[in-house]
């Protein structure tokens, strides 16, 4: 196997993650002591200068991301974690969270400090319990310990909503309300937790600040693709031989990723397709597995880097079934908030599930098409924008498939 590059992944199988003395002794809570040195300005350009962009799909500077809030000067504001992780195929954050939950917690605390809040939420997915149980005996030992300063964080669980993901429909649960997303703007960090600015985070995005503050934002960004610097945590599932999680910088390429790290198909079958960020993401064909896994590169294929989940799939999987049960979930998960997703995504189930049974018909390939369109600019929130996504690129690059269904 290819060699890693770990800096999220720093402390993984090296610590005791319930014992904070031994990520002390790993040099824990020194970019927390660092950064509050710092002015909180010159804190957030450096984690701007760093370039690190957000690991939970969206991929927005962090450091700009933060700058809102703290220009905000609102007297009131939130750090929230996002760990609701609901992305299938995803599990990156649990590892971070089972492994090194002080690395999550160092990070909040930093960027606490930088925007000049005082509380910071965990929500973290309802299947994960023994997680929130690590999480809350972290917490409890960095109070005891004192490394937190004033700076409080709380664990928050879902209960199994994959739109709870979106940042505005996970505010609106930790408020108590229905999970659904909310008009944009105003944004979250001006205008999020109870009307205050927050600043909603991926696990993985907290877990990079330490390291940033400790080795500086030169050596970070110096890191993988120059637009997106830095690593990504992976998750390889499905027609592999390796199903692993591994942490690559991110100008590495798709096929290093499915033959370097997750050793080629297996029974020597051929490749027919990978499905990269989830179940919103693209369908990648051969001709395109060159393509780095950063974020503008995948967006330029009409790919996403989105979780991190990698789904490869062999030459004898039918791409059409494989789509019917991702237009299903999709359906299963949409709020009903708008009308174009919870419409869309019944409509397009059913004209996946009448081709995949061979009662389709020629227009219902435009028919697809033109809905997917739509969906993708009229829908209120991501779930709904990017769930056309593995339709439209499977029509495109998988177009064989829909023909074989058809005759
Ligand atoms: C339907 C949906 C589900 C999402 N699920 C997650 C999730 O499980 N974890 C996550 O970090 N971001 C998720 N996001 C992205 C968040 O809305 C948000 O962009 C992210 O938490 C911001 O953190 P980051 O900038 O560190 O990536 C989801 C978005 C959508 C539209």
């Amino acid at each position: 196997m290819a060699e890693e590059m770990r800096i999220v992944l720093r402390n993984y199988g090296k610590i005791d993650p319930l014992n904070i003395e031994d990520y002390l002794k790993a040099g824990g809570y020194k970019g927390l002591e660092k950064a509050r040195a710092m002015s909180q300005i010159d804190l957030i350009n450096e984690v701007k200068k760093s370039g690190l962009r957000g690991r939970g799909g969206a991929g927005f500077n962090a450091g700009a991301k933060w700058s809102f809030s703290y220009n905000t000067g609102a007297e009131v504001k939130y750090v929230v974690c996002n760990a609701d992780e609901g992305e299938p195929g995803t599990y990156k954050d649990r590892i971070i969270m089972e492994n090194d939950p002080q690395s999550l917690l160092e990070g909040m605390a930093i960027c606490g400090y930088a925007i000049g809040a005082q509380k910071g939420y965990i929500y973290c997915r309802g299947e994960y319990p023994y997680v929130v149980d690590i999480l809350n005996q972290a917490i409890d030992q960095a109070k005891a310990k004192g490394v937190l300063g004033d700076f409080d964080i709380e664990v928050r669980m879902g209960a199994g909503a994959y739109v709870c993901g979106e940042e505005t429909a996970l505010i609106e649960s930790i408020e108590g309300h229905r999970g659904e997303p909310r008009f944009k703007p105003p944004f979250p960090p001006v205008a999020g937790l109870w009307s205050n600015p927050t600043i909603v985070n991926n696990v993985e995005t907290f877990a990079n600040i330490p390291v940033i503050l400790e080795k500086g934002a030169d050596w970070y960004s110096s890191i993988g693709a120059k637009s997106y610097p830095g690593t990504k945590v992976l998750t390889l599932t499905g027609d592999v031989n390796n199903r692993i999680f591994i942490e690559v910088p991110t100008d590495t390429t798709i096929r290093q990723v499915i033959y370097d790290f997750g050793g080629g198909i297996p029974d020597n079958k051929k490749f027919k397709a990978v499905q990269i960020g989830g179940t919103s993401g693209g369908f990648i064909p051969e001709s395109l597995l060159d393509t780095s896994i950063d974020f503008d590169s995948m967006s330029g294929i009409g790919a996403a880097l989105g979780s991190g989940a990698v789904f490869v799939m062999d030459e004898t999987r039918d791409i059409v079934d494989v789509v019917q049960r991702i237009t299903k979930f999709f359906e299963h998960e949409s709020c009903g908030k708008c009308t174009p997703c919870r419409e869309g995504t019944k409509r397009m189930n059913e004209i996946i599930c009448r081709l995949n049974s061979g009662q389709g018909l020629a227009y219902d390939l435009t028919t697809l098409e033109k809905l997917g369109r739509v969906m993708s600019v009229a829908c209120l929130c991501g779930l709904g924008q990017a769930a056309p996504a593995p339709v439209l690129t499977t029509l495109k690059h998988f177009a064989d498939d829909y023909s074989a269904h058809l005759n």
